[in-house]
């Protein structure tokens, strides 16, 4: 049998931390055999919220390909590639543009987060009704032009895509009936069951909390960062009893990242107050930086090559825009244009 397309991409927002790691890259590593999958870097969608700070995309958007790459995001099986590299998505957008009610993109709840999001940075706090570009009110439809123009039917993401998920198959459904064609199928989400890494700091891991460890950080910062790990917060000794289920952080990095042995044994001792917390700390760093040793050298080793990174690159926006190319030839035909 065939196997299905799988689509899912990653806004360009530069290297990647162990959330990423976690919750995304190792699902998206699993699931090269069984699908025919599609990874892209969207970088047209980082623009619907920083089209005005470019500086760093073209070296962001290499960055988050590296770090793919060093986790095992595999160019022999995966197709990887850049958005703006398969010009097919922009024409599909054009036309499903054309066929979505406004009202679909208006209700989508992740817009009202974005646009939220948006406002802080530029310090209003105010209850104005702030700007809301054309752009980023199509960024569901974007979405969905992302995974149609490849054919996608599985499309792995997090519970935060789900809803713009939804208007994809809404708007595939309608492209269906408006053109009296099966040509679209309803992409499916594939949730995972992710181990939800929070930051040092006990928040949402992420580059703009300034709370993550990132793949390619070194040793000596993934250390540092780890020791900044909230503990238990109401451990005043090193031999007092502590309670790893109130340890914020550092012992859910150990549930994650630590043998089943060492989390045993890092519980009985922390309970028995045989353990402080910064050794306990400084053990869990070796045990990250080990982790990671093997995908840092990796990456390490990639960055000096990077003509061959451009050449996968390349190699992949043209077989993406090849499968988009003869999906949009049936488009194009639907539509009569
Ligand atoms: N919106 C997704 C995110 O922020 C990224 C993305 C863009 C995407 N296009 C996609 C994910 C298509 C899956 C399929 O995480
Ligand atoms: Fe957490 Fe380790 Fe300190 Fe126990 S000893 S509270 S597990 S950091």
């Amino acid at each position: 049998m065939q196997k299905e397309n799988l689509v899912s991409g990653m806004r360009s927002t530069g290297k990647l931390h162990l959330g990423h790691y976690m919750g995304v890259l190792t699902n998206w590593v699993n699931l090269q055999d069984e699908y025919n999958c599609f990874y892209f870097v969207a970088d047209w969608h980082a623009l619907t919220t920083k089209y005005d700070k470019t500086e760093n995309l073209k070296q962001d958007k290499l960055d988050v390909i590296l770090d793919w790459l060093a986790c095992g995001i595999d160019p022999n099986k995966s197709t990887i590639y850049f958005q703006s590299k398969v010009l097919q998505i922009a024409e599909l957008h054009v036309l499903l543009s054309m066929i979505t009610p406004n009202n679909w993109v208006e209700r989508d709840p992740t817009l009202k987060d974005m646009v939220k999001i948006i406002k802080n940075k530029d310090g209003d706090n105010s209850e104005n009704v702030p700007q809301l570009n054309y752009g980023l009110l199509g960024y569901p439809v974007l979405m969905s032009a992302d995974i149609m123009a490849l054919n996608g039917a599985i499309v792995p993401v997090g519970i935060d895509q789900l809803a713009h998920l939804e208007i994809t198959r809404d708007i595939a459904r309608r492209f269906n009936n408006i053109y009296k064609t099966e040509l679209f199928n309803e992409p499916k989400p594939k949730l995972t069951q992710i181990p939800l890494l929070c930051g040092v700091d006990g928040q949402k891991m992420g580059k703009s909390f300034a709370n993550d460890i990132k793949i390619s950080d070194d040793e000596a910062t993934t250390a540092k960062k780890v020791m900044q790990c909230i503990t238990d917060r109401s451990r005043a000794r090193k031999d007092d009893p502590g309670h790893p289920d109130k340890c914020e952080v550092a012992f859910k990095y150990y549930e994650i990242f630590g043998s089943e042995d060492v989390v045993k044994e890092v519980e009985a001792e922390c309970k028995a107050g045989k353990r402080g917390c910064a050794d306990c700390k400084r053990q869990l760093g070796c045990i990250i930086n080990e982790k990671f040793a093997s995908i840092r050298q990796k990456r390490q080793e990639l960055s000096q090559d990077i003509d061959t990174v451009y050449d996968i690159i390349n190699d992949g926006n043209k077989k993406a825009a090849d499968e988009a190319e003869r999906v949009m030839q049936k488009v194009r035909d639907a539509v009569n244009i």
